[in-house]
């Protein structure tokens, strides 16, 4: 088992109606407050009109329209350029992954002089940021309770994940009712995002029996609670569990003392969004089988087992193999269930910039040190398959 230094620093205010306890949050926080948001959900659910009214003591300035897959230019360099002009002392960011994404690298970038990209790609130490609360409206990426941001740059198809201790939300509010009114589509995206946040964790070199149980519980309840949100999208109980286990996803949690997994799937995703702009969660969903496909061998069927075994329930009394691929038929065939298109060229990806996006990955991503480690044809291999 690995040594490990573990903090994490933020406060979950968690269930219906804890909106109630923001201004006691923010208060001693500051009173000039940059509100974030994106295309306009949270108008349309009325929370935006409840945030104002509690706000109507402090000085509110806002950037709204941060899209899915944020953008450093405009909405990153919009906010620092806000932030510094009226000196504002928090950020609230006010719906999903995306919104709280830039938030984070808004709030480094307006305590730096230079250009925020050397912050996020790491030339220049992050060293201060301004504190962020943030009410989550989408379960799904984890960014709530974890200290990083994910960053797209539309000209160089850069999309980069920025990590720093600074960047741990003060308070999360995560209302589970807010989550009544995401779509079909980004529910099941958001499934799929947390369940390979639970994987990648899981499939590692070294893991231990509690970081496992947690593991195969995690994935169990978030497909559970899927199915029932799918049938139901204001099942309060379904949308609660599932906010929670997705708040699990990212923050190290599910891997204290684990080693050897490199988060090769993200790795692999992050290529698709910068490149074509799709949800993140298609993305994953529509790799992860195909993944594991690929790096199903003698080192790694044991652990596919497990997965079988625990997480789907296949019979144990059957060969490794046989199991190990029925545990990624049922992991393709749940992701399916859900109604997610599961090839790239449904998602408009087709053959044309496969080679470029494998030589993209294979340089920035240090994939060869992955739990099975993945070369650029291994990686372009993945991809065809994903087709
Ligand atoms: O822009 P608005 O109008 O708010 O609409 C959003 C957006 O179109 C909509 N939405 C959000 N809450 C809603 C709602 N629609 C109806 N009702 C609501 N209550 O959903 C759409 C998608 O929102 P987005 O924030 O993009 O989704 P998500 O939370 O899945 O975030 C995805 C981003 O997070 C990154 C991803 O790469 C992607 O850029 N990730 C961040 C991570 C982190 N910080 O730890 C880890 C993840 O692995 C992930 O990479
Ligand atoms: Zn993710």
């Amino acid at each position: 088992m690995q040594n490990f230094d573990y903090m994490t620093p933020t406060r979950l205010i968690f269930g219906e109606g804890v909106i109630a306890k923001l201004t006691e949050v923010l208060k001693p926080l500051g009173n000039k407050v940059l509100l974030t948001y994106g295309g306009g959900s949270i108008k349309k659910m009325g929370l935006y009109d409840k945030v104002m009214e509690l706000l109507k003591d402090f000085e509110v300035v806002e950037l709204s329209g941060i899209q899915p897959n944020p953008k450093y230019d405009p909405s990153v360099l919009d906010g620092v350029r806000l932030c510094k002009e009226n000196q504002v002392d928090v950020i609230l960011a006010v719906g999903g992954g995306s919104v709280l994404d830039c938030s984070k690298a808004i709030a480094a970038g307006a305590k730096y002089d230079g250009d925020p990209w050397d912050l996020i790609t790491y030339k220049v130490p992050t060293t201060a940021a301004l504190p962020i609360v943030d009410i989550m409206t989408l379960a799904a990426t984890g960014s709530e309770y974890d200290a990083g941001g994910v960053i797209s740059r539309t000209e160089t198809n850069d999309k980069v994940g920025y990590v720093s201790p600074y960047l741990f939300p003060v308070a999360s509010f995560l209302d589970p009712t807010y989550t009544f009114s995401v779509s079909k589509k980004q529910t099941a995206a958001g499934c799929a995002d947390a369940m390979n946040h639970t994987m990648e964790q899981y499939f590692a070199a070294d893991t231990t029996l509690l970081n496992d149980g947690i593991c195969e519980a995690n994935l169990r309840s978030l497909m559970e609670n899927t199915k029932a949100i799918l049938k139901n999208p204001e099942d309060y109980r379904a949308r609660a569990e599932f906010m929670l286990d997705c708040t699990y996803g990212c923050n190290g949690i599910l891997a204290l003392g684990n080693s050897g997994s490199g988060w090769p799937c993200h790795g692999m995703e992050h290529a698709l969004s910068a490149y074509y702009d799709i949800t993140h969660g298609e993305g994953l969903a529509i790799i992860t089988p195909r993944w594991m496909k690929h790096i199903l061998n003698d080192k790694t069927v044991d652990r596919f087992v497990k997965y079988g075994v625990n997480v789907f329930g296949i019979d144990k009394n059957q060969d490794k193999y046989e199991i190990a691929n029925q545990a990624i038929e049922a992991t393709y065939k749940f992701f399916e269930s859900i109604g997610i298109p599961m090839n790239l060229q449904a998602v408009g990806i087709d053959e044309s910039r496969i080679d470029e996006m494998a030589h993209h990955v294979a340089e920035n991503e240090g994939l060869e040190n992955a739990y099975a480690p993945l070369k650029e044809e291994d990686i372009a291999a993945i991809f065809r398959a994903s087709l």
